[in-house]
């Protein structure tokens, strides 16, 4: 489908700021894209700073929360687009078991208040069309939504939901008020439930990025209870052409499984970051290590409660029916990933530092 306009939510944060670069780069899309975010502690405009620059007239940004009924019919009104990739989300388990609240809001009432405002907006006939334009609304979930799996079995599109934090609780009520506006109003809608991404722009509160940089500055690297937990991992420029792929290609009403075909114990990641931190800034000569190798800062902690054992994806369904599949290895990604991370002293220092906070009130005060 072309889309003149497409509405992202929550295009500040990881996968939403790698998306938006992916559209405008990768795929040929001419339209104009419209980034609505709050701009939560996890919401950075730094991410597209260059983004900004380079697409003045086709890169939007508003800031404003989903959840504010009035703010989201202006949006809807001023840019009426023709698809909105849904985004916005607070997205830390670790956060979400000591403040559940946000979560609630923002990914149940924001969720809400966004589809409800895309359905009175698509029940609106087209100017001098007489008739409903094209429209897609693609909800983007968590495979943590299906709960925990045993040794054995990978979570299908038709596993049952039984989501344990109040995170994936809270994302698997957003998934549902998502399909219910499909089956009952029509509206089009897509779900894709997830694994773990990786990659640039990655917020480090979440294990990939908080071990790269706590190495760097030979902190501890903490690993909850065992480290025996199974994730699957996928690199987060797969995710986003499994997005745009569905997006464009995905049929109505339908959820998509997307994973990277890549189970890892928490403790072998942490361990495949030291190697791939030692290829690429030798613990040797960084003054911050004393003499110790980056896997010495290996340390096991106080388990996350409720922590879900294992996750697994049969993203049998995408391969076939839009022929996707993901395309970096778990090796590639992570030396990519540090890579970047090793490249964007910048990024790092104002993210841990909060200054970005402050270029924030600097740019958006007045708005
Ligand atoms: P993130 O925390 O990095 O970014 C979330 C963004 O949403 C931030 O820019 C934040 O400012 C914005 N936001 C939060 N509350 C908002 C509100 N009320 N109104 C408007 N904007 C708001 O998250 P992420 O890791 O990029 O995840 C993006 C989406 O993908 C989420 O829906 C998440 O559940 C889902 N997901 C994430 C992963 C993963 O591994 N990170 C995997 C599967 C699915
Ligand atoms: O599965 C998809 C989900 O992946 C997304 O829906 C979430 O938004 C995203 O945050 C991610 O959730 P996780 O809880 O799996 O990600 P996190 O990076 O926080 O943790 C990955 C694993 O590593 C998990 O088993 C907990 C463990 N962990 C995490 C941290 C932060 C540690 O062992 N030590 C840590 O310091």
């Amino acid at each position: 489908m072309a889309y003149d306009t497409i509405l992202v939510t929550g295009g500040a944060g990881f996968i939403g700021s790698n998306f938006i670069r992916y559209v405008l780069e990768k795929t040929g899309f001419s339209g104009r894209l419209v980034n609505l975010d709050k701009l939560t502690y996890a919401g950075n405009p730094e991410n597209l700073e260059d983004i900004g620059r380079k697409y003045k007239s086709r890169y939007v940004f508003v800031k404003g929360d989903i959840c504010d009924f009035k703010l989201l019919a202006g949006v809807f009104e001023k840019y009426k687009p023709g698809a909105v990739a849904h985004f916005a989300a607070e997205s830390h388990v670790d956060r979400s078991i000591f403040g559940p609240k946000d979560f609630v809001e923002t990914n149940i009432h924001g969720t809400f208040a966004l589809l409800e405002t895309a359905r009175q907006a698509w029940l609106q006939p087209a100017a001098g069309a007489g008739s409903r334009q094209p429209f897609r609304f693609h909800h983007v979930s968590t495979d943590e939504v299906y709960g925990s799996l045993g040794k054995t079995g990978k979570f299908k599109e038709s596993t049952p939901y039984d989501p344990r934090s109040p995170y994936s609780a809270s994302k698997a009520s957003s998934d549902h008020l998502a399909r219910a506006y499909h089956h009952t109003y029509g509206l089009p809608v897509t779900v894709s439930n997830c694994s773990n991404n990786y990659g640039p722009y990655h917020f480090p509160e979440k294990l990939i990025p908080l071990a790269i940089l706590n190495a760097l500055e030979g902190k501890p690297l903490p690993v909850y209870g065992d480290g025996l937990q199974v994730r699957d991992w996928l690199y987060v420029g797969d995710h986003c052409a499994a997005i745009w792929r569905i997006m464009n290609k995905g049929r109505c009403g339908e959820t998509y499984n997307v994973g990277g075909n890549c189970e890892m114990k928490n403790i072998d990641v942490v361990k495949g970051i030291c190697s791939a931190l030692e290829r690429l800034a030798p613990s040797a000569a960084n003054p911050a290590l004393a003499g110790k190798k980056y896997r010495d800062l290996i340390t096991y902690v106080k388990d996350r409660p409720g922590h879900d054992r294992r996750y697994a994806i049969d993203f049998s369904k995408i391969k076939r029916e839009l022929g996707w599949t993901p395309s970096v290895t778990f090796k590639e990604g992570l030396d990519r990933t540090v890579a970047w991370y090793l490249a964007n002293g910048g990024w790092v220092k104002n993210v841990k530092t909060g200054a970005y906070k402050n270029w924030l009130k600097k740019n958006y005060a007045a708005k």
